[in-house]
């Protein structure tokens, strides 16, 4: 028995007037006209269907939780860490739920059904590890959510975080994480990503550091965490988040490092959001962007993805839990603005990001999970171009959030009455 058949769908790899029927939670055939009796029957119209939202760099410890105890004055990553660990003490583990339940919520109605998040450990009390578990199996039937044990305040600088990360893992959290640029000196920095990716290969585990989060030249943590993963075979488990500091590296330095990242099997997290509003907070003028840098990496094969990182949290006073804002960010800070490289922007926050979480069943094709996306868009450039409104979020082949198509009625004299800003379909082709 089908249990949901959508039709007339256009794929983000370009397919146009697909149907795709869903049975037992799992996709059973991607073709054209198939002619089936379902239980429930979409009409794509031509839409494009894509496979969930994916972000894989979050802190769900801290969402949704701006303005406690008070605001970031100065914007900078220093000032958010700092207010942070002025509001970690006052958390109760009911608030830190219930936020982030809450956040789960607006993450579905938007189609982001897989989130990697970090989970400060550098509370003794490891409250929000448990809080988050807690969300895991909760929120489980709805969102893929992975956990990484985060040092906030430095795996070797603050005197706990290292039985505490151990615990954290023990627990049962997911993968191994860090912040080498946070640590007291560069030598330490590298003893934590030394220690940091020992630790995951002594328990099978993945790696995604915190790594580079600065404007300095001169910080290459990148460059140990690469030397590590091919030293201990951890190639393919491993994520450099940030890298920003990589933006303003030196050119001939960075000619070096990227085929050695590449070579490594060490992929690259950008947060587009966050690095352009965290990023040159010292400079006067020019100010540098500081993400990091994205199209050079593509050239060398590395998988490369854009993360959300924060949303109304001491670090970043917006967010929507939209993945194609994040998108639209990257694209236009990365200047990647050819139909290939937009349509890469897409694929930033869907399947790279995916393959870099090692999600299981991912991905529009028979035998995959039942978890597809319905768009006001016609394609995946323009879902980025519109941030275009999720029609329909299916899991495991039932629909879990509906919203209408968007469009505004006019009352302008000999005009048209409607404008729906997914009609003006480009006329370039490819
Ligand atoms: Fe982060």
């Amino acid at each position: 028995m089908v249990e949901l058949l959508i039709t007339n769908a256009t794929l983000p790899d370009g397919r146009t007037g697909m149907d795709i029927a869903c049975v037992g939670g799992t996709i059973k055939a991607v073709e054209p006209g198939i002619n089936v009796t379902a239980g429930e029957v979409i009409d794509a119209a031509g839409r494009l269907v894509a496979p969930p939202l994916v972000d894989c760099h979050f802190h769900m410890d801290a969402t949704l939780s701006l303005g406690l105890p008070r605001l970031n004055e100065s914007g900078t990553l220093l000032e958010g860490i700092a207010l942070w660990g002025e509001l970690k003490p006052l958390l109760t583990q009911e608030a830190v739920i219930e936020r982030a339940m809450r956040y789960c919520d607006l993450a579905v109605s938007q189609g982001l059904l897989a989130i990697r998040t970090h989970v400060d450990v550098c509370d003794d009390r490891l409250l929000a590890v448990e809080a988050l578990l807690e969300v895991k199996r909760r929120i489980a039937p709805y969102i893929d959510l992975q956990l990484v044990a985060f040092p906030q305040d430095g795996y070797l600088r603050s005197p706990t975080a290292a039985a505490n990360l151990e615990r954290a893992l023990d627990m049962g959290v997911d993968i191994v994480g860090g912040i080498p640029h946070f640590e007291r000196t560069m030598a330490d920095g590298a003893e934590s990503v030394r220690r940091l990716c020992e630790i995951a290969e002594k328990r099978g585990l993945m790696v995604d550091l915190h790594c580079d989060e600065s404007d300095d030249p001169l910080s290459r943590h990148i460059e140990t965490l690469v030397y590590e993963t091919q030293r201990l075979g951890l190639g393919g488990r491993v994520a450099g988040s940030h890298l920003t500091s990589m933006h303003s590296m030196d050119n001939y330095y960075v000619s070096k490092l990227l085929p050695l990242m590449a070579e490594a099997g060490v992929a690259a997290i950008a947060n587009p959001l966050i690095n352009i509003v965290l990023q040159g907070r010292h400079d006067t003028y020019p100010k540098r962007r500081g993400q990091t840098r994205i199209p050079e990496m593509r050239k060398h094969g590395i998988i490369a993805a854009f993360g959300q990182d924060c949303v109304m949290d001491p670090w970043y006073s917006l967010g929507t839990a939209d993945m194609l804002d994040v998108a639209h960010m990257g694209l236009h800070v990365g200047q990647m603005t050819s139909r290939e490289a937009m349509r890469f922007c897409f694929e930033a926050v869907t399947t790279n990001p995916a393959e870099i979480m090692g999600l299981d069943g991912y991905g529009i094709a028979p035998g995959r999970n039942a978890d597809l996306v319905l768009f006001q868009a016609a394609d995946a450039i323009e879902a980025v171009r519109l941030r275009a409104r999720r029609l329909a979020v299916v899991r495991r082949g039932k629909v879990i959030a509906r919203s209408e198509p968007a469009t505004s009625t006019l009352t302008l004299e000999g005009r048209p009455a409607k404008v729906d800003p997914a009609s003006y379909a480009p006329h370039a082709a490819g």
